[in-house]
């Protein structure tokens, strides 16, 4: 999720759960090509399984990026297929794409390959006026036989116009059972569910018929519903860390971005769900916010010794 998921959380979300498969923000073929290639690329070790995520539709860039990212050691290729941003749009890739299934199938065909890792698509279940579920139907189908390994549908369609892509992620009805029927009908071709789940109750009902579920902004707002994930679907038998442990293990992780010139508020700014609905969160979560963004902020404005103790 564009400027939630940086590498700061990902490395904190780690913490939380060892399995979960964290995805970066999208990237532009563009950044990837012309910019500043270590910046958007690097991450921490820790972080894998990390999937990288692209925004594009030239599949020889898509390819070139994917063959990057595999290099950099990427657990898996992305392809986003579901921001209906206007910025996007003019670049004609996300959610605009869905009209394009055979450049999209171009492109899975180009980024597959490239790269042995996995190549997947993020999309919409329909933008506009183009949401049957025959024309879905279609744009699977496309991808499937392109060698795409896995999707991920955000079970509600997108407006292009009309609708700022905030909107586009609440007032379009999510419809789970579209997501069904795909799955009904390429039974063959992993599909990850998307969209409203906010729970790891809810995760788990999903997966007795589908074969992943991708959380979002619960998962930001709220990273403890991850805690219990690596038990209740993978199968881990590790015992989970408690929030302290959790922060305290993500204390050196900040000692040594602080160092290394990253910001406190840069890190810290993620961090505040972790103690959510627990007492003492919100004089904590206060203290990070009033001092974080100060020059020479350090490691010990994240610590609960020395307030009310969460
Ligand atoms: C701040 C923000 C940034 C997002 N950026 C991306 C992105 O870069 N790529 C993407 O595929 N989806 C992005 N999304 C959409 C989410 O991945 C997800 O599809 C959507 O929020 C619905 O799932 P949820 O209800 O679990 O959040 C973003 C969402 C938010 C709130």
């Amino acid at each position: 999720m564009l400027d939630w998921t940086d590498r700061h959380c990902r490395y904190f979300l780690r913490l939380i759960s060892r399995h979960t498969l964290l995805y970066t923000e999208m990237i532009t073929t563009g950044a990837l090509i012309h910019g500043d290639r270590e910046r958007f690329l690097r991450y921490d070790p820790a972080e894998h399984p990390v999937a990288l995520q692209l925004g594009g539709s030239d599949s020889e860039d898509l390819a070139r990026c994917a063959r990057m990212a595999e290099e950099w050691g990427y657990d898996e290729i992305n392809l986003n297929v579901g921001c209906p941003s206007d910025r996007v749009q003019n670049g004609r890739f996300g959610a605009c794409l869905m009209a394009e299934p055979v450049l999209v199938a171009e492109c899975v065909t180009a980024m597959r390959a490239a790269v042995r890792v996995p190549v997947t698509v993020k999309h919409r279940i329909g933008i506009d006026e183009r949401d049957s579920y025959a024309e879905l139907v279609d744009f699977v189908g496309r991808l499937s036989e392109a060698g795409c390994d896995a999707i991920i549908v955000h079970a509600r369609k997108a407006w292009l116009k009309g609708l700022s892509p905030k909107e586009n992620r609440d007032i379009p009805p999510l419809r789970y059972e579209i997501v069904r029927d795909l799955k009904r009908d390429f039974p063959q071709l992993p599909i990850v569910i998307n969209g409203g789940i906010e729970t790891l109750d809810a995760a788990v009902d999903f997966l007795s018929d589908l074969d992943g579920v991708m959380i979002g902004r619960a998962a930001y707002h709220n990273p403890w519903i991850l805690a219990e994930a690596d038990r209740r679907v993978f199968g881990d038998t590790h015992p989970a860390p408690t929030r302290r442990q959790v922060l305290e293990a993500f204390i050196p992780y900040a000692e040594r971005q602080l160092a290394a010139g990253v910001p406190l508020n840069a890190m810290s700014r993620h961090l505040l769900g972790l103690f959510q609905g627990q007492p003492g969160a919100r004089a904590w979560r206060r203290r990070i916010s009033e001092q974080a963004h100060r020059p020479g902020a350090g490691v010990e404005v994240l610590g609960f010794d020395n307030h009310a103790r969460p």
